[in-house]
């Protein structure tokens, strides 16, 4: 599978309010061609987006995610007056603005098979069969074990920190068409090696361009970025 070379991270990076619409709408306009966004569940078992399992550092909500009802969480301000997305808001977005979507399953601690459950039917049934579909991935094996066998057909990345060892096991395992890990922690070897079995390689959170530079020098194959207006004109190219 070929992903664009610039990911757009948590929506529209530092530009926007983290994981809302407005970002997704920025990265479009900006020229990305992919948006990176995590996905958790609500009290009510519905996929929003929101990146940790508590509500204070992105919204004027207070507790925890999994503990709050969709009617709540709509109310809440995520920031210059964006609310908290739904999956399915955050998928029509994408598919009107032709953007590739990444769809992060980020499960609360304990939740991953009914996250998991919960975003790959919704994903399946969101996107149908539109020919840019959902990259879906997790931190989280479980997740993605959960995914491959709820919606084999839609393409699924497994995200590591540090690259282990065991790598082409775990992708295998998964049927996954792409790695993702942090670019803090990453070799050239491990590039090469990941290259060797014909996978792409996406690195987050590269937001310096001489660290861009140098990961694409060594041949890694897509960046998720916070810095929106560094990489632009190249995202966009
Ligand atoms: O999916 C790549 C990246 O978003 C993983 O880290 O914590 O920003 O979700 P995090
Ligand atoms: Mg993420």
């Amino acid at each position: 599978m070929r992903l664009p070379r610039w990911i757009a991270h948590r929506g529209g990076g530092a530009l926007a309010p983290e994981n809302t619409l407005a970002g997704i709408r920025l990265a479009a306009r900006m020229g990305f061609r992919a948006v990176e966004f995590d996905v958790m569940l609500s009290a009510d078992d519905s996929p929003f987006l929101i990146h940790d399992e508590t509500l204070e550092r992105t919204t004027n909500g207070r507790g925890e995610v999994c503990r709050t009802t969709d009617r709540e969480l709509a109310a809440l301000d995520a920031g210059a007056g964006e609310r908290v997305p739904s999956l399915r808001e955050a998928a029509l977005l994408c598919r009107r603005l032709g953007l590739r979507a990444n769809v992060e399953v980020k499960p609360a601690r304990g939740l991953a098979r009914q996250t998991a459950e919960v975003v790959a039917r919704q994903a399946q049934t969101l996107w149908g069969d539109d020919p840019l579909p959902p990259l879906l991935s997790s931190f989280s094996l479980e997740a993605l074990e959960i995914c491959r066998d709820l919606a084999p057909e839609l393409p699924r990345g497994v995200l590591f920190e540090t690259l282990p060892d065991d790598w082409p096991d775990v992708v295998r395992h998964l049927g996954a068409v792409s790695v993702h890990c942090d670019a803090t922690r990453l070799s050239a070897e491990q590039v090469a090696a990941v290259r060797r079995q014909g996978l792409p390689l996406c690195c987050y959170t590269v937001n310096a361009i001489a660290q861009a530079e140098r990961l694409l020098a060594w041949g890694v194959s897509s960046l998720f970025t916070d810095r929106l207006d560094l990489f632009a004109a190249d995202a966009a190219a």
